[in-house]
């Protein structure tokens, strides 16, 4: 007994070393003109993590290392980057770093990691900061355009969910993330990568339902999308579709009319389940009533 819980002990204390950090950076977006400066902070919050670093990625280019900190009192800058950058490490958890002055070139997501010592060890990433340095005459333009697509018919197959693509377009830089609010109330949905069309870009979001959502005229779907920073946003927003041309009350109507064969036939894939449901309510409905 006595041996078993040693272990256990062991177990989960070495599993707080080793084993992952949440590292946090911000901003998640930064945008400056040439010649001005810019900073990224970073936190991680296992205080067994000594090592921490970042790294450069350029778009199409492999992430490469700018500066490694073995331990709170180090702060080793690869020589590449020790003209332009500074980094500096704040205790154990923190590292911040910074460009004195921007060139376009310096356009690139900049990855804050942290692990356990050095080499053998898994590094945790944070989610990235999104550098944009403005070309000579480049201007920041605000999202022009939000549209919301409906369910591609062919796609609705009979697993229960479907999804809602938004798309914004015409922004510079790829500054933007999009909102999705389902009833008002924020929902996550997994946004692809920004495209350059031109000098602006767009980029999409697909947020999942369940058939039932979708199928509630009641239920509005909501999507917003704004430069960061900027509080003037562009929303779009749609209401949930009809079940087949029918509402949920028309529906209960026909079904206690009993003249739901042809319905069934219609729409089969997406009222199956409710139309089933509502039969078996009706008649356990009525062996009630007997
Ligand atoms: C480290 O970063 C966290 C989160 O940003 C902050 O709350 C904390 O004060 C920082 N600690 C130090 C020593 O700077």
């Amino acid at each position: 007994m006595e041996r078993f819980l040693m272990v256990l002990l062991i177990g989960n204390f070495a599993k707080g070393q080793y084993s992952g950090a949440n590292v946090t950076q911000s901003p998640k977006f930064l945008l400056i003109k040439p010649g001005e400066s810019a900073e990224i902070q970073c936190h991680q919050d296992n205080k067994n993590f000594d090592y921490m670093y970042w790294y450069q990625q350029v778009p199409g280019k492999e992430l490469k290392l700018m500066m490694l900190s073995r331990n709170s009192a180090s702060v080793e800058m690869e020589s590449q980057y020790e003209a332009e950058w500074e980094a500096e490490r704040i205790g154990a958890m923190n590292s911040s770093l910074r460009l004195k002055k921007g060139k376009v070139e310096d356009s690139a997501t900049y990855f804050c990691a942290a692990s356990f010592r050095g080499s053998g060890y898994a590094q945790t990433f944070g989610d990235g900061t999104l550098l944009t340095v403005l070309e000579k005459g480049q201007e920041e333009k605000n999202v022009a355009n939000v549209a919301i697509f409906r369910p591609n018919p062919k796609e609705q197959t009979d697993h229960g969910y479907l999804s809602i693509v938004c798309l914004a377009s015409g922004f510079f830089p790829e500054h933007v993330q999009l909102q999705w609010k389902v009833n008002k109330k924020e929902r996550d949905g997994s946004q692809g990568k920004a495209i350059k069309t031109g000098d602006t870009y767009s980029i999409s979001s697909r947020l999942s339902l369940t058939k039932n959502e979708y199928y509630n005229p009641d239920n509005t779907f909501e999507c917003s999308a704004g430069l960061r920073g900027r509080t003037d946003v562009k929303t779009e927003s749609i209401r949930g579709e009809k079940s087949c041309g029918v509402s949920p009350d028309e529906l209960k109507r026909i079904v206690n009319n009993g003249v739901y064969s042809y319905i069934l036939i219609l729409c089969k894939t997406a009222l199956y389940g409710l139309i089933v449901t509502a039969i078996v309510l009706r008649k356990k409905a009525i062996a009630n009533a007997y």
